[in-house]
């Protein structure tokens, strides 16, 4: 099995996702909060890079039916409903809507993944879910949204995590150089990960961030390892992310 991770959106050209599957992640906190908004019954997310875009595409669809997420700055949008924490999206909140959505790096990522034959979004939530999802893969990218342009470690961590489950049951692994480092920097955290998660993410550049804007209970959200099952599967051709687990 070829598992590949890019550190960055950008590291990935376009050709070197085609036809493979492709793990997005953006831990901090727009993979974490769209699978939080299919557990609680969201019928359906539409990924948005930009915010005009994505009050277009809600304001044509009938009232009452969409609701707008996602953040610019890490805080929620002038006239969205909801932000980009993953406890706002209950069932009350999301049950049965389409969930327009958009955020900085996250939603991003995923239009780089045009190409990809199959995507799914991972987060440490459903870290076994996505595992068992891909684990039958012959090829495989693992790709980090990153802040800004630049490499944060909770998205690597999480890369990480998914390599070290793979490799206990598949020795035959090809993986690249940003592979072996993450998955060297996710057996850092030792035999009991789960203990020191929530402090990495605290000290990550996704979770100094969200720190310094008081979301520290997003970053424990983050954090929690196997809480769902669900994973959410974004279907390029029709660019909607749907419950597929
Ligand atoms: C993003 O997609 O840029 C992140 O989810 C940012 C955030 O934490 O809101």
């Amino acid at each position: 099995m070829a598992l590949d991770v890019y550190l960055l959106p950008d590291r990935a050209a376009p050709e070197q996702l085609a036809g493979r599957t492709v793990v997005v992640i953006d831990v901090l906190r727009a993979t974490t909060t769209i699978t939080q908004a299919l557990s609680a019954g969201a019928s359906e997310v539409i990924p948005c890079s930009e915010v005009a875009e994505a009050r277009r595409i809600a304001a044509e669809m009938p009232d009452g039916a969409a609701v707008l997420g996602g953040e610019r700055g890490g805080l929620r949008i002038d006239g969205f409903h909801l932000g980009n924490s993953p406890a706002e999206y209950t069932p009350a909140a999301v049950a049965g809507k389409t969930l327009v959505f958009t955020t900085t790096n996250g939603t991003r990522a995923m239009e780089r993944c045009r190409t990809a034959r199959r995507v799914v979004l991972g987060t440490f939530n459903n870290l076994s879910a996505i595992v068992s999802a891909v684990r039958g893969e012959r090829d495989c990218a693992l790709l980090c949204a990153g802040t800004d342009g630049l490499v944060t470690a909770e998205d690597v961590l999480f890369a990480g995590a998914v390599i070290h489950q793979i490799t206990s049951s598949n020795r035959d692994l090809e993986l690249n150089d940003e592979a072996f480092l993450a998955s060297r920097a996710w057996c850092g955290l030792g035999d009991r990960p789960d203990l020191l998660l929530e402090k990495c993410l605290r000290a990550s550049r996704g979770g100094c961030n969200l720190l310094s804007l008081g979301m520290a209970e997003d970053v424990a959200f983050a954090a929690r390892i196997d809480t769902t099952s669900t994973v959410a599967e974004l279907l390029a051709d029709v660019w909607r992310i749907r419950r597929v687990a």
